[in-house]
């Protein structure tokens, strides 16, 4: 019988790409790594990158994953997202712009991944169902259903790591009176390209970044006006002549939205950007992330361990400013700690290094840099204990920093800005098309010499 450990991985996005990465890079370097599976209930992988115009539920009847909407480009720098071992020169061959599409950024995901043959490893169209632990054999038993066969699975696991992310099922809070609305309605998760929007009277509630960008598409789509109404406080841009801000949606008559401010207005479409919540189906719930989108969730000792089941690992439950590197670095960690060349700490230890961060998180005030700067120490703390590329964390800090200013000064406009690469030092190469005129969002249009003088489209009225 086999000695080797056996680990599942459930999902084959970004994160647990970044997994099998790490895995993979032990590999290289002659060490013996566990036997292996990556469950991922899409055909491809990718995750949020993989882009599905289906929504609700997909041809099994399975809920469908991806949030992402045609028109989507990275709405952070890519030199902040960098992975440190796999540069965008490298995948690209020539510099590219700082805010690729989606499209752009899933090719540049898989080309790490297509250097080497861990796609053995995954599980497509097999989505994991329930997973439980013997407290006697101190195994996992993992039940997964192939969907296009409908058959089942059993079998047992050293270790499980939930890749599985927390952008994909909504929250959509009740409105009074909202019944009542005839127009279009949807939650962002279902939100797939605003060119419908165009002409219309839209009202997007919510006031972070599903708030911002799928608002600003539609004004980029010709929407008639666009409303964001928020809870907490407003985005505060300097938005453009036809976009505004307002406070609460308190209750819908029909088609008209009437707001906490006392003011009312029509609107045709609703889009609600509201949010997500942590959601694992497949675990009991004592084995749940459960509680708000935060940069350090309760219960993940250096946010990648289970608290009280060290063999459990979640990769990407945090909430993000640093992505794509973030991921390698837990994943990273998460390999050593399987492997074994990184101790495992005691409990005590683990609970005291969660509390020492959670009263840092409690007491650091909520703005940007704040979050960005801790966010950043977090990576730093698990980049210092793994092989993980080195690389200057404090430099990709400043480059958010700068974008969060970029945005303030241009909302419309800062995704025609260009950084330099913390991995290569390359500036970014300036896009053929300002992204307000770009209504092709394809890898091959972007990678194209473009056509300056095209018809600038998009915007009307
Ligand atoms: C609309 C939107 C836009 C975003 N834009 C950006 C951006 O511009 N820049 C940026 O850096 N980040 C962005 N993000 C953040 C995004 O969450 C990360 O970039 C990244 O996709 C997270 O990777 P992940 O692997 O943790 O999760 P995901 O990308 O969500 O991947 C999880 C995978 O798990 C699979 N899965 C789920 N449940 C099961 C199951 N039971 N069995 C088997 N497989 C399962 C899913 O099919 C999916 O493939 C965006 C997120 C959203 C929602
Ligand atoms: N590439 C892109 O362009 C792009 C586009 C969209 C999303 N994303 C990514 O997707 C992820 C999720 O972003 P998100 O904006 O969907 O979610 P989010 O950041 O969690 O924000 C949720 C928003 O919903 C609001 N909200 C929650 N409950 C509400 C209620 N009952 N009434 C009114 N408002 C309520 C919150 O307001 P409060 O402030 O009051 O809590 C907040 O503004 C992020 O990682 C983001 O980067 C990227």
């Amino acid at each position: 019988m086999s000695e080797k450990k056996r680990v599942a991985i459930i999902g084959a996005g970004p994160s647990g790409m970044a997994q099998l990465r790490a895995f993979e890079s032990a590999e290289r370097q002659g060490m013996d790594i566990p036997e292996l599976v990556c469950f991922e209930k899409q055909a491809d992988w990718g995750g949020q990158w993989n882009y599905s115009w289906r929504t609700g539920l997909d041809e099994y009847g399975e809920p469908v994953h991806s949030s992402m909407y045609r028109n989507l480009w990275s709405n952070g720098p890519k030199e902040g997202l960098e992975f440190a071992d796999y540069s965008f020169d490298e995948h690209f061959g020539r510099p590219i712009s700082s805010y690729p599409p989606r499209e752009v950024l899933w090719d540049y995901i898989a080309g790490r991944l297509k250097q080497s043959d861990v796609r053995k490893y995954i599980r497509f169209t097999t989505v994991v169902r329930l997973v439980t632990f013997d407290e006697d054999t101190q195994l996992f038993t993992v039940t997964s259903e192939h969907l296009p066969s409908g058959e089942t699975t059993t079998e047992t696991f050293d270790h499980v790591v939930v890749a599985s992310g927390h952008f994909s099922f909504p929250f959509t809070p009740e409105v009074a009176g909202i019944e009542t609305f005839t127009g279009f309605i949807t939650h962002a998760h279902d939100f797939r390209g605003a060119e419908a929007l165009g002409g219309k009277d839209v009202l997007v509630i919510g006031s972070s970044y599903s708030a911002e960008d799928i608002g600003s598409q539609a004004y980029k789509m010709g929407a008639r006006s666009v409303t964001a109404s928020y809870r907490t406080a407003p985005m505060g841009y300097d938005w453009p002549k036809g976009f505004e801000e307002r406070h609460s949606v308190e209750r819908f008559e029909g088609n008209t939205a009437f707001f906490k401010d006392g003011t009312s207005k029509h609107v045709d479409a609703v889009i609600f950007c509201t949010g997500y919540v942590h959601k694992y189906p497949f675990l009991p719930k004592e084995f749940a992330v459960d509680g708000p989108n935060t940069i350090y969730p309760e219960r993940l000792y250096r946010g990648v361990v289970w608290h009280d089941n060290p063999a459990l690992f979640y990769v990407g439950a945090q909430d993000q400013w640093f992505t794509f590197n973030m991921f390698d670095t837990q994943a990273w960690y998460v390999r050593d700690l399987i492997l074994g060349t990184t101790e495992m700490p005691s409990a005590a230890e683990r609970k005291r290094s969660m509390a020492v961060w959670q009263n840092r998180y409690g007491v650091t005030p909520s703005n940007a840099e704040n979050q960005i700067r801790y966010q950043a120490d977090y990576v730093r703390d698990l980049m210092e204990a793994t092989d993980y590329p080195s690389f200057d964390i404090d430099e990709v800090s400043d480059i958010f920093i700068r974008w969060t200013k970029d945005k303030r000064k241009d909302i419309l406009g800062y995704r025609d800005i260009c950084y330099r690469s913390v991995m290569t030092g390359t500036i970014a190469a300036t896009h053929h098309t300002p992204w307000m005129e770009e209504l092709d969002d394809s890898l091959e249009r972007y990678l194209s010499p473009g056509n300056p003088s095209r018809e600038p489209a998009g915007r009307r009225g």
